[in-house]
C-alpha cells in the first residue's frame, strides 16, 4: 500500500518525507488556503521534495477552464498530478488530460458509481472521501469495500486512493481491502507507529541494557 500525506505544510512534507514512508501528496484548495503562499510556488517545492505524484487541484467547474487550469498545473512539474472534481466536466477533462499523458486523481468521489465513471475516463487515481462519508451516518469503508471489488472486475488503470481517512483503523481496513493508496493526515501517518507495548518494552529493555554498563559505540 502507498502511503500518501494530505497536506500543503512543507514543514511536515519535509519532516516526514526522511521517514522514507512518503510515496505522493494530496492537496485541496482548503490545505492550500490553511497553508498560505502562492499555489503555484508551493506545488512546486512539494514536488521537488516528493518525487511521486503531487496532487494539485484545478479551482474551475467548466470545462474550458478546467483543462485551462491544467495546462498550468502539469507544466509545474513532472510528477503534478491534476486533481478534478467528479463532475461531468470534471471527468471529461479528465478523459482529455490522460488521453494527453497527464496524471489525474478524481476527487470529491461518495458512490462506487462515481468510482465506475471515473474509471471508464482514465482517472490515474480515484478519491473516495471515506470520513466524510461516515460523518453523514453511513459506511466509509464499505465505499471502499464496493470500488476495491467492482474494480477488480476489470482491468481499470485507477488506483483507488483512500482520502479523508481519520485515523489508524481506516488505514488497516483499507490495506485489508486492498486499496493501492491512502492519503494520510500527518497527525495520522504519525499515529501509525504509536502501541503502548512498544513504548513499555522499549523502556524495559533500555532500563535492563543500563544494568550491563556496556555500550555497543
Ligand atoms: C484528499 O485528497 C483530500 O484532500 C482529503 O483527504 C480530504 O479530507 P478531509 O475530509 O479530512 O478534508
Amino acid at each position: 500500500m502507498k502511503f500518501f500525506i494530505d497536506t500543503a505544510d512543507l514543514t511536515e512534507i519535509r519532516s516526514l518525507a526522511s521517514s522514507g514512508l512518503l510515496d505522493g501528496v494530496t492537496t485541496n484548495p482548503t490545505l492550500i488556503s490553511k497553508n498560505g503562499g502562492k499555489f503555484a510556488e508551493v506545488i512546486a517545492q512539494i514536488c521537488d521534495v516528493i518525487p511521486g505524484p503531487v496532487s494539485a487541484e484545478v479551482a474551475g467547474t467548466e470545462y474550458d477552464q478546467i483543462m485551462a487550469e491544467a495546462r498550468v498545473l502539469r507544466k509545474i512539474a513532472d510528477n503534478v498530478c491534476v486533481k478534478v472534481p467528479l463532475t461531468p466536466d470534471g471527468l471529461r477533462a479528465c478523459r482529455h488530460l490522460r488521453n494527453d499523458g497527464t496524471m489525474v486523481n478524481v476527487t470529491l468521489c461518495f458512490s462506487a458509481a462515481q468510482a465506475i465513471l471515473a474509471a471508464k475516463c482514465g482517472a490515474s487515481f480515484i478519491s473516495p472521501f471515506i470520513g466524510r462519508v461516515d460523518d453523514i451516518g453511513w459506511d466509509g469503508m464499505q465505499l471502499i469495500s464496493d470500488i476495491v471489488e467492482i474494480y477488480d472486475h476489470y482491468d481499470f488503470e485507477t488506483e483507488v486512493l483512500v482520502a479523508s481517512v481519520r485515523g489508524p483503523n481506516h488505514v488497516i481496513e483499507a490495506a485489508k481491502m486492498g486499496a493501492h493508496v491512502a492519503t494520510l493526515p500527518p497527525a495520522v501517518l504519525r499515529s501509525l507507529f504509536n502501541h503502548p507495548l512498544t513504548e513499555k518494552g522499549l523502556a524495559t529493555f533500555l532500563a535492563d541494557w543500563a544494568k550491563t554498563g556496556q555500550k555497543i559505540v
